[in-house]
């Protein structure tokens, strides 16, 4: 946590400061948070957004309504459309069709510079000095030149590397990069946050360190969209969801509403022994497993009951027994093979 205020928004509708753990929320967004959000616009509105490559359509007639505050997440394989969308947003290509809005107006220069990104590929100038190139960029975000320094600075201490202030950033490894680029993307105090594959290439600890700083934001007010092509690294996080497949929406909604329609079909196993208990074509659809955890798909209607006391007979040693949601990336699975 950083030690003194973290800033206030260039935009004067918008203001946070994150001071040990406390939140002070501007009018808009407190309107938010406290439920009376009506009459705030969306912070990004597609309506039939596509893009084509060549034969490939990238993004296929693509709606979403992303609401102010939201912790999103854009979801689906490789090359599901994801970063085509989002460098749409980012006005970096253009939609062949449809209409894109951020914060209820269209996309132009202003939008922009509310809006904090964090491209899939990666990269800063490689010649620059790590301090310097934050400085820079803050700069062309609008930060005063020794604003940027010292916000820069903290990020870097907090991110635990600011040792590597003064080095060339052609020096740092891949994962100190991409955590200076993260800076970079969240120096300028954005109310819309953009992260695209923040995880990738990070190990744990630092993608802890990204997680917990963007849970932080979106805590502030600040709205979160996130993709990536692990759903089960994000479907704890976001509040809710798109899932996409080759260019076209497969489900999107409030991520705890499109669970509970799903009910609790699914158990999640943790066993040593005999798994013979798993082989009962009547009770189980289908299984995932993860070593000693396996999830197991119900057929519906079936009793989990059935498969504890087939476990029970055989001396299989149970050390967890769950009844649980099924995970997004089986829903996913689900949506996609009713949709071929
Ligand atoms: N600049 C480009 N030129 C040609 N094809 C592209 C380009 N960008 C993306 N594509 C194609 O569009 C599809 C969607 O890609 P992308 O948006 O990067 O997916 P995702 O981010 O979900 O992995 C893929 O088939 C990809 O190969
Ligand atoms: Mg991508």
């Amino acid at each position: 946590m950083l030690e003194r205020p973290h800033g206030v928004c260039p935009r004067k509708d918008f203001k946070f400061r994150l001071l040990n753990g406390e939140h002070e929320y501007s009018a808009s967004v407190a309107k938010f948070v406290t439920g009376e959000a009506d009459e705030l616009p969306d912070a990004v509105t597609a309506e039939a957004v596509s893009k084509r490559f060549s034969s490939t359509m990238a993004v296929n007639r693509l709606g979403l309504r992303i609401r102010q505050g939201a912790l999103f997440g854009l979801l689906g394989p490789n090359g599901a459309g994801k970063t085509t969308t989002l460098r749409m947003i980012m006005r970096m290509i253009l939609p062949d069709e449809g209409s894109l809005r951020v914060f209820g107006e269209p996309l132009s220069s202003r939008a922009q510079d509310a809006i904090g990104y964090l491209p899939e590929e990666r990269g800063l100038y490689p010649r620059m000095k790590v301090l310097d190139v934050l400085a820079f960029l803050g700069g062309l975000k609008g930060l005063n030149g020794s604003e940027a320094r010292r916000d820069a600075m903290a990020w870097l201490e907090r991110l635990e590397i600011n040792d590597w202030a003064d080095k060339k950033v052609v020096d740092l490894s891949k994962g100190m990069q991409q955590k200076v680029q993260f800076i970079a993307a969240i120096l300028h105090h954005p109310r819309l946050l953009i992260l695209d594959e923040p995880f990738a290439g990070l190990d744990p600890l630092n993608a802890a360190l990204i997680k917990d700083i963007m849970l932080e934001l979106h805590g502030a007010g600040v709205t979160v969209i996130l993709s990536s092509h692990r759903m089960e690294q994000v479907e704890m996080m976001c509040d809710s969801i798109c899932l996409i497949d080759r260019g076209r929406k497969v489900l999107d909604g409030v991520l705890a509403e499109i669970k509970r329609q799903y009910g609790k079909n699914t158990v999640r196993v943790e066993f040593s022994g005999n798994a013979d208990f798993l082989d009962q074509p009547s009770v189980v659809e289908h299984v995932n497993r993860f070593g000693a955890t396996v999830e197991v798909k119900l057929r519906p209607g079936a009793d989990a009951q059935e498969l504890l006391r087939r476990a029970v007979t055989n001396g299989t040693s149970i050390r967890r027994f769950e009844l649980i949601e099924p995970p997004l990336n089986d829903i996913f699975i689900e949506k996609v093979s009713e949709r071929a």
